[in-house]
């Protein structure tokens, strides 16, 4: 299959476009290397330095002429979204808008989305976790545009016939993910413990979240690619775990001496937020494999060797 990557220069989207490499497809990538890297690009896959909000975008697509477009270029930074929203809005719904257009245009058959479990469920009370029908509750502006791309994205289908996948991810973490910046809890902790220093914790460290190794959403990625039509996935392992029990695991596989430190909780910060994959099984036929402590020795593994 033809594929193009947006966004593959990125943590997760490059590890996608390894998967798919792998599995024998022909693969380009779309990416202005905001917050992406080089050196994450496959050489193997074509690359196209262009912003997905930029006109020239549809003939990077109709000269590719993808069969699938599997959408990750985004604006990633849920504060920086409070405080421009507007930019956030650019890039990550007019850019997806000017993408789908152009999807539209050269006949592309499917679009796969990576939306978010984690920032549009709200506080999930359910043992199970939050199912994909749970009520949402987006209370900031990157979970808001990631919404908004779904039911643009249902739209499309009905308008025009292009087909989606939705896939909601929880925590994703792992190889590539970058600890500068504003990126996940645990490149930030893995960064911080590598350099001597002690963690952070906002709050008690009670808080539960749903951490997904990038392997396993690799593996949604590729399963995507012929299955769950028009179909919306939550891609989580449907576990919660604290942040003071990754503190703990990370503490012990490092042995790393010094105590976390604890801060004033940031306003807004859910107390629990765990997926329900269940659909994902049917639907997909795909499960989480790797759980967190494997998934933090292959990350911590992936740092030593020069990551
Ligand atoms: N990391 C998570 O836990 C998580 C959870 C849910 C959803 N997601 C979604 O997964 C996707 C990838 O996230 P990530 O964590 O790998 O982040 P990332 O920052 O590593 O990847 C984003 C990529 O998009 C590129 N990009 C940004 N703006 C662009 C633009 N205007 N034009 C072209 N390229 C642009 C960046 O250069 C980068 O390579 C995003 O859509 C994000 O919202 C991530």
């Amino acid at each position: 299959m033809k594929i193009l990557v947006t966004g593959g220069a990125g943590f997760i989207a490059s590890n996608i476009v390894d998967a798919y490499i792998a599995a024998g497809h022909e693969v380009a990538v779309a990416d202005n290397l905001t917050t992406g890297k080089k050196e994450n690009l496959n050489p193997k896959a074509e690359f196209f330095p262009v912003d997905i909000r930029d006109p020239r975008l549809a003939e990077v697509i109709n000269e590719f002429a993808p069969d699938i477009i599997n959408h990750h270029a985004a604006q990633i930074d849920v504060r920086k979204s409070v405080s421009d929203p507007v930019f956030n809005a650019e890039v990550n719904e007019l850019g997806t808008l000017n993408l789908l257009n152009a999807a539209v245009q050269s006949k592309v058959g499917k679009i796969i989305f990576a939306s978010t479990g984690g920032a549009l469920y709200g506080e999930v009370a359910e043992k199970s976790g939050a199912a994909e029908a749970h009520a949402m509750e987006p209370i900031s502006p990157y979970a808001i545009t990631k919404r908004s791309v779904e039911m643009y994205l249902y739209a499309y289908w009905k308008l025009n016939g292009l087909k989606f996948t939705v896939l909601r991810y929880g925590n994703v973490f792992g190889p590539r993910q970058d600890p500068l910046g504003e990126a996940g809890v645990i490149a930030i902790f893995c960064g911080k413990m590598r350099q001597g220093e002690a963690p952070t914790i906002y709050g008690d460290g009670k808080q539960l979240r749903d951490y997904v190794y990038v392997s396993d959403v690799a593996d949604a990625n590729l399963l995507a690619l012929t299955q769950g039509e028009n179909e919306f996935f939550n891609v989580g392992t449907g576990v919660g775990t604290s942040v003071n029990e990754l503190f703990a695991v990370l503490k012990e596989l490092m042995g790393f001496k010094k105590d976390v430190v604890y801060a004033p909780a940031r306003a807004g910060e859910l107390f629990r937020s765990v997926l329900n994959c269940g659909k994902a099984k049917k639907g997909l036929g795909w499960t989480a494999k790797v759980e967190v402590k494997a998934g933090l020795k292959r990350t911590l593994d992936w740092y030593k060797t020069g990551g």
